[in-house]
């Protein structure tokens, strides 16, 4: 057995040594139980004494060198990946920040609230009234009868017999008269449900209902305060019509039309070629409504209205499709 070679062998084994990686496999190659040394200390049994003590006390002193220089070099590795750590955990202050996302009010609310605003500049209160609601309120007390196309069950969601989700925000009209006595002045907001889901319909959508009662309210007041409304809300320049139409709890009533802010009256696809843009219902609240909340109709008068918000922040904002609204795209809320 020629043991002179060993310790060069050994030598250059740990100098080619370059990673954590290559001294484990080198460490089991060399010190393992089959590994180098193994394999000489199992060819000693063939040497005689003599020879075999020499040999042995040669490979002893190799290994145990061999030992330590592999552990020098394991703490040295060690030093160089707890530097590495601690330098990934360090914060980079020049890498720039990540910009939080602001939330902003959504383009409902803040139509919602500029009407809020308008109206109670000329003097309007803000009232309420439930979303679940009587039928008797929503219908009855409004003057419509059980016969009307708005009693069908294809547009009114009913909870049980007598109670629906509110159609519209008029039936607050009723329970305010109920609970107070002239003068009113007040706009009720809130959600209303329509069994309907399209293009310009959603199932729930909104309204801002308007009432003024007083003694010799008239339809020229009616026609002065949502002039100002819709100038306020559209611009000074806007033309504006009233249009004789139909509601059961106001008479006379109107539908009230402003000139399309698309075409500039000119006649396009959003205003169906008419050139006006229908807004909002109004009239002259209805005598037998006044006899429904027990008000003396002989003695005051007043005009209520109607109006549908998603409809306003259409026209304001030049959307086309309503149910923008409800899918919460941050890329179409950040718009406005
Ligand atoms: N309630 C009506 C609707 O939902 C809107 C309306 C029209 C309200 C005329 C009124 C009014 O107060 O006078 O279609």
């Amino acid at each position: 057995m020629d043991i002179s070679g060993l310790r060069e062998k050994i030598e250059n084994e740990i100098s080619s040594i370059r990673n954590i990686e290559d001294l484990k496999r080198i460490r089991v190659s060399v010190l393992g139980r089959k590994g180098t040394f193994t394999d000489y200390i199992d060819k000693l049994k063939t040497l005689d004494k003599e020879l075999r003590r020499e040999a042995g006390k040669t490979i002893n002193e190799v290994k145990s060198w061999a030992e330590e220089r592999l552990g020098e070099l394991e703490r040295r590795f060690e030093e160089i990946e707890k530097k590495k750590r601690e330098q990934a955990s360090l914060i980079d202050i020049t890498m720039p920040g990540k910009k939080p996302l602001f939330g902003k009010k959504h383009p409902l609310t803040q139509t919602l609230e500029e009407i809020i605003r308008i109206f109670g500049s000329l003097g309007f209160a803000v009232a309420e009234g439930p979303d679940i609601e009587a039928e008797y309120y929503n219908f009855e007390a409004l003057n419509i009868p059980s016969d009307h196309p708005a009693r069908d069950m294809q547009d009114t969601f009913y909870i049980r017999p007598g109670v629906v989700l509110r159609t519209h925000t008029s039936p607050v009209q009723i329970r305010v008269m109920e609970s107070q006595l002239p003068p009113v002045k007040i706009i009720a907001p809130g959600c209303v449900y329509r069994c309907d889901n399209d293009i310009s319909h959603t199932p729930m959508f909104h309204q801002v209902e308007g009432l003024m009662v007083d003694k010799n309210v008239r339809f020229s007041d009616l026609k002065g305060i949502l002039s100002i409304f819709i100038h306020e809300m559209f611009g000074p320049d806007t033309p504006l019509r009233f249009r004789p139409s139909y509601f059961p709890f106001t008479e006379p009533s109107a539908e009230v039309d402003i000139g399309c802010v698309i075409c500039a009256g000119k006649g396009c696809r959003v205003c169906k070629d008419t050139g006006w843009l229908e807004i909002l219902g109004s009239g002259m609240v209805h005598p037998q409504v006044f006899r429904n909340v027990g008000y003396d109709q002989e003695e005051i008068t007043g005009f209520a209205f109607g109006m549908g918000v998603e409809r306003i922040a259409m026209i304001r904002y030049g959307i086309d499709d309503i149910r923008q609204f409800y899918y919460n795209d941050i890329r179409f809320l950040s718009q406005f």
